[in-house]
């Protein structure tokens, strides 16, 4: 029997009859269109077209404005194609339901609450955009439209709410896999889940997980990769740190074709972390530890910890050599290189 795939498309109150009519009106004209000319046509203000033109150039869309002449559209999103996804993945735990937003506030949050209604494990929740993303420790995780991949994944594993955290570890070796199939770098992984190449960040992984009387209830899986980003679509504070796929590799690259990779990374390593346990994920992990015999800085409430990063220990907790070879282990914190 064929495997039954339900793909529903998401769009923002953002993207209204009223917004899709200014693009249509571009278009179809291939040439500057008046703003004036727009409004006529709409039936709406100078104004309004001139926010229209704003809301559509944040979702990815270059559209040249020139004094006395208008608009002209110049070139548009390629978005992701949820067909060659749902194509790739056919046979998979992720290849039955994907919900695909083109502006969402966060996949995490969605995907959120959509656990909490039900939604069974496999759930894929991917946006183009992210007005407001969650990153680790309270940050923000920004990506310009169309550029990234951003995307969560809900899982209900039978596993303690003590091993919860160690499914970080199996999604950041998945996802550090996959990119090394469409970039030729190697990726490795900062504890407890950046990805990065080089020095610099491509990814991030952001995990929630609820559960009960000591049993995980569901897992939110929210992974970000910077792919076709350019280094002037970089936020400013981060040119020195990040990264994407495309400026490490040089070419565009297919996002459906990583999302779909990531997936059945994601399927292999995790199936393989529930039926034998994370040995295989820790071992992993060590093998792309960026920060292995680095000097770093853990902060704690207590103030920063300085020593030379010591690998992971058998629960995945950063292990950090201090003066007189004492080592202290750390289960959470921000970490930072050459205090
Ligand atoms: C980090 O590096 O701090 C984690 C970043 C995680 C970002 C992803 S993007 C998709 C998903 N939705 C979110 O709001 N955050 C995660």
């Amino acid at each position: 029997m064929e495997p039954s795939v339900s793909v529903t498309y998401i769009e923002s109150a953002a993207m209204s009859q009223r917004k899709k009519t200014v693009i249509d009106i571009l278009r179809d004209s291939h040439d500057f269109v008046s703003g004036e000319a727009i409004s006529d046509v709409l039936g709406i203000s100078r104004n309004a077209v001139h926010k229209h033109v704003k809301s559509l150039r944040k979702r990815g869309y270059s559209i040249v404005g020139v004094s006395r002449r208008g608009y002209r559209l110049e070139d548009e999103p390629v978005r992701l194609s949820m067909g060659h996804v749902a194509q790739r993945t056919e046979h998979s735990m992720f290849g039955h339901s994907f919900r695909y937003h083109d502006e969402i506030e966060s996949t995490n949050v969605e995907a959120k609450a959509l656990a909490l209604k039900g939604a069974p494990e496999g759930t894929v929740v991917v946006a183009e955009l992210q007005s407001a993303g969650k990153g680790r420790l309270g940050r923000r995780w920004t990506s310009p439209a169309g550029k990234g991949l951003l995307f969560s994944v809900i899982l209900r594993p039978t596993l303690p709410m003590n091993d919860a955290h160690l499914l970080t570890l199996v999604a950041a070796t998945a996802a550090a896999e996959a990119i090394e199939k469409h970039v030729p770098a190697r990726v490795a992984i900062k504890w407890p889940n950046d990805l990065f190449i080089g020095d610099r960040k491509v990814g991030g992984i952001l995990m929630e997980v609820s559960g009960e009387q000591d049993e995980v209830d569901w897992v939110i899986l929210g992974i970000g990769v910077n792919v076709n980003t350019e280094f002037s679509e970089l936020p400013v504070a981060l040119r020195r740190t990040a990264t994407s796929m495309k400026i490490a590799g040089g070419d565009l690259i297919d996002r459906s074709d990583v999302l779909a990779t990531l997936l059945l990374s994601l399927e292999a390593h995790y199936k393989a972390a529930l039926r034998a346990g994370f040995d295989k994920a820790l071992t992993s992990f060590r093998e792309r530890d960026y920060l292995l015999s680095r000097t770093i800085a853990v902060e704690t409430r207590q103030g920063p910890v300085i020593g030379a990063a010591a690998g992971i220990d058998d629960r995945g907790a950063l292990l950090v050599e201090l003066p007189h070879r004492r080592v202290r282990s750390f289960h959470s914190g921000d970490v930072t290189l050459n205090p």
